[in-house]
């Protein structure tokens, strides 16, 4: 049994809400949600604080599986529509920036039906071939160098890729729109965002350049999913083309942000635990399925979600009243042992893996899961298959975000080839 990580922290001390407690290793933070599973499971939070906003009323720390699977699966009482982030926002601005992620139904399940139908059978066909031939390009381009930053080389460039030329945007957009979407994900973090100005400059410039695209493909329809997203009707209702804006940035952030830090993450386990990598290098095939799932567990791109209770009810023992916030830790739930045979282990072979990378399921279960497992696994492929011996070389440096779990750059090293 791999020992759980310990803190220094007394439970008291621990502040989620508190930037400092997220500069912490990886191993001190993770120590610090194991004893609040432990000891206080669900626990009440002074609120972040954010330059220009008023001070939060607090929020309550869900770290246990089986209640962050309670609060995911009942939304109903653990509503979205104040809100998927812990920062309260306007309404207004909430859909402007978070589409269905911060929606409830019926709205949410009417625009869930919608897009669902711009992922048609022939465009998941394509988008398949797309992987396979961008990964590829994207390795075969490294390859003679022997050496490259693993994160923007290799892992930020696949989903980039992909989500943009799904969506039809020409390439020469590709920079700019991997620009915005770091600084729409990295607030917090001095080198994307400081201020929530700079957030809505950001989110405002991919807004735009939505409508018109979607404007243009509504004129011309062409073959990718915004011509699809268009054309699309439920009960004869078309998205607007504010919503299509909307849905746009929702999906440029959530497609190219977390599949690029499960990719990082999954490329660091498999250099810190070379036996899990002999294992799976030397049977691809057979533990693709499972590596793919515990790379998601153990990066868990997302850590947290956000509810609001809409009644007052209850949660692990606890109470809570309507219109108190509740953050699922999915970073937390992913490591319990309640759950998960020694959780701190990388294990490529694990199974049962009901994580909650992609969620704890109910109607907001990540609508890209497929996309990105397929990603995940292709992309490790293509490394095994040209670059056979390819590791991290020294230490990632990482994002400051309680929200993603993200490494912005990570040498890695490999015999050039090619
Ligand atoms: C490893 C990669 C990914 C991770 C870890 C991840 C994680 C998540 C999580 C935790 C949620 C919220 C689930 C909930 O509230 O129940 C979510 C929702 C969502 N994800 Fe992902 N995601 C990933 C990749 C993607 C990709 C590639 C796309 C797009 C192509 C995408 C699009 C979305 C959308 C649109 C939603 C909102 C769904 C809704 O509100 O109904 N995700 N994702």
């Amino acid at each position: 049994m791999t020992p759980a990580p310990q803190t220094a922290l007394a439970l008291d001390d621990i502040s989620l809400a508190h930037v400092d407690f997220w500069t912490l290793p990886t191993r001190e933070r993770e120590g610090a949600f194991a004893k609040l599973r432990a000891e206080r499971p669900v626990s009440w939070n002074e609120e972040f604080e954010y330059p220009g906003v008023p001070k939060g009323p607090g929020f309550w720390s869900v770290t246990r599986y089986q209640d962050v699977w309670t609060v995911s699966r009942s939304p109903e009482i653990f509503i979205s529509g104040r809100g998927a982030n812990i920062a309260d926002l306007p309404i207004e601005m909430l859909e402007f920036f978070g589409s269905m992620i911060n929606m409830d139904a019926p709205r949410h399940t009417k625009l869930r039906l919608l897009v669902n139908k711009g992922f048609t059978p022939r465009m998941v066909a394509r988008i398949e071939t797309m992987v396979r031939e961008r990964a590829r390009k994207i390795v075969d381009g490294v390859a003679p160098r022997g050496e490259c930053d693993f994160v923007n080389e290799i892992a930020a460039a696949l989903p980039l890729e992909i989500i943009c030329e799904m969506m039809g945007i020409p390439p020469s957009d590709y920079r700019r729109i991997f620009e915005l979407t770091n600084t729409i994900l990295g607030v917090g973090d001095p080198e994307y965002a400081s201020s929530l100005e700079e957030l809505m400059t950001s989110s405002m410039e991919l807004f735009q350049y939505a409508q018109t695209l979607g404007q243009a493909r509504l004129e011309r329809p062409g073959d990718d999913l915004t011509s699809a997203l268009m054309q699309a009707e439920v009960d004869g209702q078309r998205l607007s083309p504010q919503e299509f804006g909307s849905f746009f940035i929702l999906l440029v952030v959530a497609g190219n942000e977390t599949t690029r830090n499960a990719i990082s993450h999954g490329m660091k386990a498999l250099t810190d635990f070379p036996a899990e990598r002999r294992k799976w290098q030397g049977d691809f095939e057979r533990y693709k399925t499972t590596a793919v799932e515990e790379i998601v567990r153990w990066a868990s791109p997302v850590m947290h979600f956000r509810r609001t209770a809409a009644i007052d009810t209850e949660i692990g023992g606890q109470v809570i009243k309507a219109g108190e916030k509740v953050v699922m830790w999915y970073n937390s739930a992913n490591r319990d042992a309640a759950k998960f045979d020694d959780p701190y282990r990388f294990d490529v072979g694990r199974e049962p893996n009901e994580h909650v990378g992609f969620g704890a399921g109910g109607p907001h279960f990540c609508l890209g899961a497929n996309l990105a497992r397929r990603e995940i696994a292709v992309m490790f492929e293509e490394l095994f298959r040209r670059l056979p011996d390819i590791e991290i070389s020294g230490p990632p440096d990482m994002l400051l975000s309680a929200f993603i779990h993200g490494i912005k750059r990570m040498p890695c090293r490999f015999t050039p080839v090619g």
